[in-house]
């Protein structure tokens, strides 16, 4: 169990098929923004599907977080939490074994982030590194809205309002797993009992697919993503317009595989590793092209996305469904969540009433 905030150095990677991961709580979430895509899979969502069968696994739909940087244009939020949950259960995640939830439904959430944002100064809000790089990318300008700022004492509410041991997200997330250690660490130092739970990250293999131009992350506002529905003509479009070795002219001559988007998605996405070895050995040495690596993972990528976009199809078809999906969860975690408040509340001794 991690109670020192080096853990989070140590983060666990988890190895498809590797040793199992049983018997713990584990949260993740996602803010409902847009759809979920090729990066989210490989980086999450494969590895939630897995740990749905031995362990205890709750997933939040974060519409209000997906508001901190769109309170004027909220719809955009609003628009894609059935997206979110019809993209979860395409995948795989089965509402039978995984609690599927909605932020905005579980008012102990909203009243968690105010008793903890008592105990964060906006100093320590400002050092978050990954909300700093957010509020360059996005010109805020002085005009930060409160909630991005605080963002982190949310997630802080989410992760242990559940009491999460493990929380899967990529590399970019650690900086929210550490504040929350903090406040858990303050909380329970309050309480004189250890009343929270300290969570440790799950990284992926593969925490971050960079985008087929190569140039940054695969992100929705970038436009450059492969969601989970991707026509196979789009997904082929995308591919050919992959970034490779740009020294690599003829197909006779030696390739240069790192860097090379192809080679880093085969490695994400081929179920064959040993074949992909071969191709890379094949393309180092010359003679094999471009052309050719790019239609082996257009069709490997096609013979992935297939089955997901039908699924899909037919979800998004059938709202009421997602809805009560939707519902379930979040009466459950409710119930859950009203414990770990009645909790916080009293270590504050505001429970006379
Ligand atoms: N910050 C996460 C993201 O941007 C979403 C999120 C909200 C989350 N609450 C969470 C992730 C709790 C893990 C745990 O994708």
């Amino acid at each position: 169990m991690p109670n020192t905030p080096n853990d989070l150095a140590t983060a666990t990677t988890a190895t498809s098929g590797s040793k199992a991961i049983t018997e713990q709580k584990i949260l993740t979430g996602d803010r409902a923004t847009g759809q979920l895509h090729l990066g989210h899979y490989i980086g999450s969502l494969k590895q939630r599907v897995e740990l749905q069968h031995n362990n205890q696994q709750t997933i939040l739909v974060a519409d209000m977080q997906g508001l901190t940087d769109n309170g004027n244009n909220p719809s955009k939020v609003a628009d894609n939490i059935l997206n979110v949950v019809a993209d979860y259960l395409a995948v795989g995640i089965d509402p039978a074994k995984t609690t599927i939830c909605l932020q905005s439904g579980i008012p102990a959430l909203a009243e968690l982030t105010m008793y903890y944002s008592n105990l964060v100064s906006i100093a320590r809000l400002e050092r978050n590194p990954t909300v700093k790089s957010e509020i360059q990318g996005k010109n805020f300008g002085r005009s930060i809205p409160a909630g991005f700022l605080s963002y982190p004492i949310s997630q802080a509410a989410d992760i242990t309002a559940f009491q999460a041991q493990l929380v899967p997200v990529g590399d970019d997330q650690l900086p929210m797993l550490e504040q929350t250690n903090e406040i858990v660490r303050k909380i329970n130092s309050l309480a004189n009992s250890q009343i929270l739970r300290e969570c440790q990250p799950l990284l992926s293999n593969i925490s971050r697919l960079p985008s087929p131009d190569g140039k940054s992350k695969m992100s929705k506002s970038l436009g450059n993503v492969i969601t989970l529905d991707a026509s196979d003509k789009a997904i082929s479009q995308a591919v050919k317009a992959m970034y490779t070795d740009p020294n690599h002219l003829t197909i006779d001559q030696p390739g240069q595989v790192e860097g090379n988007v192809v080679f880093t998605y085969l490695d994400a996405f081929h179920p064959d590793a040993e074949y992909v070895a071969q191709l890379k050995e094949h393309y180092q040495r010359g003679g094999l092209g471009d052309g050719k690596t790019k239609q082996i993972l257009t069709d490997c990528l096609q013979t992935l996305i297939a089955p997901i976009r039908a699924r899909r199809q037919a979800l998004i078809a059938d709202k009421g469904y997602l809805i009560e999906v939707l519902k379930k969860g979040t009466e459950q975690a409710r119930e859950e969540s009203q414990q770990t408040l009645d909790k916080v509340k009293t270590a504050f001794g505001l429970n006379l009433i």
